[in-house]
């Protein structure tokens, strides 16, 4: 299972990095947003220095909801460095734009993804990765990790090629969970990821090995 950092921010992201572990990035318009990134040269700048950090997939999200706006919007994206995944939202025109893009071979990552049948149709208009909310899913009552089972076994069960993305990753358990289910990607902040190191009994054991290797 590879690991992406859902952020925006450049030093999470050379946090990550620098643990050797990191594979990709995703961003979104309101990560974008909330490390103050304003007009359209700062933020193709922004995804530039993003892809000169990690060198994996970086996604990068399109703002248009018609299907010319996406395609000509992705394209720019696309162009901006050979590692740019262009980001689509799960609506009709999304589903024609990555239709589009895979036709043109650009990576796509399909967003805001609910429902295995939603899965279905990324999946048929061959997105690169789809991209389940398993967070947002937890948050209305439905269990989220259930979800990416159930699209894992779909796709698998299909020969679909494009790739489960969990995103809305909370909790350090959120990755184990979709470890267990088969998820081929996880992307999550960074404090969900440094939640793996954490075990108190890991903490009491070293202080124990310290203290003894004073006697040594
Ligand atoms: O990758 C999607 C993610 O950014 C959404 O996370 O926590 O806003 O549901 P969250």
């Amino acid at each position: 299972m590879r690991f992406f950092i859902d952020t925006a921010n450049l030093d999470q992201i050379k946090e990550a990095h620098a643990l050797g572990i990191l594979d990709g990035v995703t961003t979104n318009p309101s990560l974008m947003a909330k490390e103050g990134i304003k007009g359209h040269d700062a933020i193709m700048q922004h995804y530039v220095d993003i892809c000169n950090i990690v060198d994996g997939p970086v996604s990068a999200e399109v703002i248009s909801t018609d299907f010319e706006g996406m395609v000509a919007e992705g394209k720019k994206l696309a162009a901006l460095h050979e590692n740019i995944v262009v980001k689509i939202p799960m609506i009709k025109d999304g589903i024609k734009a990555i239709k589009w893009f895979s036709d043109n071979s650009i990576s796509t990552n399909c967003t805001l993804v609910f429902s295995a049948g939603q899965a279905i149709l990324a999946a048929k208009a061959g997105a690169t990765m789809v991209s389940p909310f398993i967070g947002r899913i937890d948050d209305s009552n439905w269990d989220g990790v259930e979800l990416i089972q159930q699209i894992v076994n779909i796709y698998n069960a299909q020969g679909y090629m494009t790739e489960v993305l969990a995103a809305s990753i909370r909790t350090p358990l959120h990755i184990v969970k979709c470890a267990e289910a088969g998820a081929d990607i996880v992307t999550c902040p960074l404090s969900s990821i440094t939640g793996l190191l954490k075990h108190p009994l890991t903490d009491l054991g070293l202080a124990q090995f310290l203290k003894d290797a004073q006697s040594l």
